[in-house]
């Protein structure tokens, strides 16, 4: 589903990304593990369409999609979550979820070329059967989506986000992503933030949404989610893919454990690393 080839960006002197190579198959989830300033968020923001390469390609779908913007990204059913969530403050729970689905809509989004935006400009401010229903059947489905989340978010449904707690922005921002009903799922550090019981839920809907056949990448620096969810791990240091493979095979690579503690060389302090990994 997603091929990464020699994927590279730097930043003046940073090499954030450097000739990364990454191979995703349908209904996989993989890891994306390494150290603070690994380069796992750049290397997200050059799938999503939110930064581009200095070099190497990435395929999605049999298709190179390297440099596309995030709207045709998202409209090939590429969907992603933000380290330090970003959701529509002033919009209300069900409109920020809504958001996500628009790539989805059809009535209203007519695809003519030239006069596509005014169309859908009329067509909105007009609203015919169609539109509303359309509109009727996405917002019925975004209860339905909410309710994954069991209590969280469903009985808020009216409230606007900037009211919400820092969890329940992170839940409407996963939310928002499936709204898309998308391909792929790109999550940046989903758990971050949330205490013990908050990330066993999460862990449990992610679980769910692996056993839908869901395909996910995911960074995370909460370990045991990544080898409870994951079935291969990558892990990046410096900009650079140090080891890659399935989650046991990981924990044990000399080169990641040399990472997780700061040390250049290996053979690092096994004890500690059992916290760490
Ligand atoms: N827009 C940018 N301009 C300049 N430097 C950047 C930019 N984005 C990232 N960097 C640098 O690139 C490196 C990788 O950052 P990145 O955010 O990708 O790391 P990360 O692995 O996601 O870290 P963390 O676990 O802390 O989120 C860092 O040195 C960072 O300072
Ligand atoms: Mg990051």
């Amino acid at each position: 589903m997603l091929r990464v080839s020699g994927l590279s960006r730097s930043f003046g002197g940073v090499h954030a990304v450097r000739k990364v190579d990454l191979a995703l198959g349908e209904g996989e989830t993989i890891g994306v593990i390494g150290p603070n300033g690994a380069g796992k968020t750049t290397l997200f923001n050059l799938l999503s369409g939110h930064e581009r390469p200095d070099a190497g390609q990435v395929m999605f779908l049999g298709q190179d999609i390297t440099g596309l913007p995030p709207e045709r990204l998202a409209a090939l059913g590429l969907a992603r979550t933000f380290q330090h969530g970003r959701v529509f403050g002033n919009l209300s729970v069900m409109d920020n979820v809504l958001v996500g689905a628009t790539p989805r809509l059809r009535r209203v989004r007519p695809a003519v070329p030239f006069v596509g935006p005014l169309l859908e400009l009329i067509l909105a401010m007009v609203r015919p059967a169609g539109v509303r229903e359309e509109e009727r059947a996405l917002r019925a489905e975004v209860e339905q989506l909410l309710a994954m989340f069991g209590d969280r978010l469903a009985p808020r449904l009216t409230h606007r986000a900037y009211s919400l707690s820092y969890a329940n922005r992170r839940r409407l921002e996963i939310a928002r992503a499936l709204a898309l009903h998308p391909r792929l799922l790109l999550l940046d550090e989903p758990a971050a933030g949330m205490n013990e019981t908050e990330t066993e839920e999460l862990q449990e809907i992610l679980l769910t949404l692996k056993a839908r056949g869901q395909t996910m990448l995911l960074i995370e620096h909460k370990l045991e989610l990544v080898m409870r969810l994951c079935d291969r791990v990558v892990v990046m240091d410096d900009g650079a893919v140090i080891a890659a493979g399935l989650p046991e095979e990981v924990r044990q690579d000399p080169a990641v454990i040399a990472a997780y503690l700061g040390h250049s060389a290996t053979g690092g302090k096994p004890a500690l690393v059992e916290v760490v990994l």
